[in-house]
């Protein structure tokens, strides 16, 4: 299938490494001319230099620079066609109750509003020229809540729902908004997390984690020309782990 995003300029947030870096490398396969940014200068640039993209440092955290970030992008590629919102996630606890009100803001920033202000950066740009793809890299957490994710689980939620009424809103415009969920995917969190044992790899029914191609390319896909008509709704990657339909 041709994706037809050849030529479009596409950001990648929290894209050094992992799923976000994956999602690039497939935009810029399919011909895509992609911008990617992360925390760290060094890491980010050793990042662009292997899939040809622009390097760019944000942090997913600052609200406030989120709008720059956008801005800096369009002025070196041009209008931006694509944005696919990814950043670390915050930290995990057994006990859902240990986090202070701090963290929870700090967690709100990150996966809440930093990636909202991305969204509102780019769209006025993209509902003018009638063609625009919003990607929002979140979750399963925010399906099933993880005992261990409460900071995860709550705040994608209400970024999902955010976006859904986002949605409804630019749809007559040529642009589509969706969020991506993805289970358990082979990257460094998810081993730094542990988890990958063999005892939730036997809660997946496909039997096995998935890998970073499989999550990009169903990214790709909602990111494409041929998906124009899918917007506001959730993609589970997860081989099948969530029970509920
Ligand atoms: N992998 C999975 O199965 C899975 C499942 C569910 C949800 N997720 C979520 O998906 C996101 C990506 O996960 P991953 O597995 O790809 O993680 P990863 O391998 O650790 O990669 C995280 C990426 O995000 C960047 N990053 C981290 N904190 C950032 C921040 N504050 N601002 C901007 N960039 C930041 C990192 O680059 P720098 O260090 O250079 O900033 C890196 O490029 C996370 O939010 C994670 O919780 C992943």
């Amino acid at each position: 299938m041709d994706l037809g995003i050849e030529g479009r300029a596409a950001l990648v947030t929290g894209a050094s490494k992992g799923l976000g870096f994956g999602v690039a490398q497939t935009l810029a396969a399919e011909g895509a001319r992609v911008a990617i940014s992360s925390r760290s200068q060094e890491r980010i640039e050793r990042a662009a230099h292997t899939i040809g993209a622009r390097a760019y440092v944000h942090d997913g955290a600052d609200v406030d620079g989120a709008a720059g970030l956008i801005a800096r992008v369009e002025r070196d590629l041009g209008s931006l066609d694509i944005l696919v919102t990814n950043s670390g996630g915050p930290p995990a606890s057994p006990d859902a109750m240990s986090f202070s009100a701090q963290q929870w803001r700090t967690a709100y920033e990150l996966l809440t509003l930093g990636q909202l202000e991305l969204v509102k950066a780019a769209l006025p740009g993209m509902r003018r020229r009638g063609w625009g793809r919003i990607l929002s890299l979140s979750s399963s957490v925010v399906r099933e809540p993880s005992s261990v994710l409460v900071l995860s689980s709550s705040h994608r939620a209400a970024l999902l729902a955010a976006l859904k009424t986002i949605s409804t809103q630019v749809a007559g415009d040529g642009v589509t908004v969706n969020t991506l969920l993805p289970g358990l995917i082979d990257t460094d969190r998810i081993r730094e997390l542990g988890a990958g044992s063999p005892d939730r790899l036997a809660e997946i029914p496909a039997g096995r984690i998935g890998t970073v191609a499989e999550f990009a390319a169903a990214a790709a896909f909602l990111c494409s020309a041929p998906a124009a008509y899918i917007t506001g709704t959730t993609l589970l990657v997860d081989g099948g782990a969530l029970h509920s339909v």
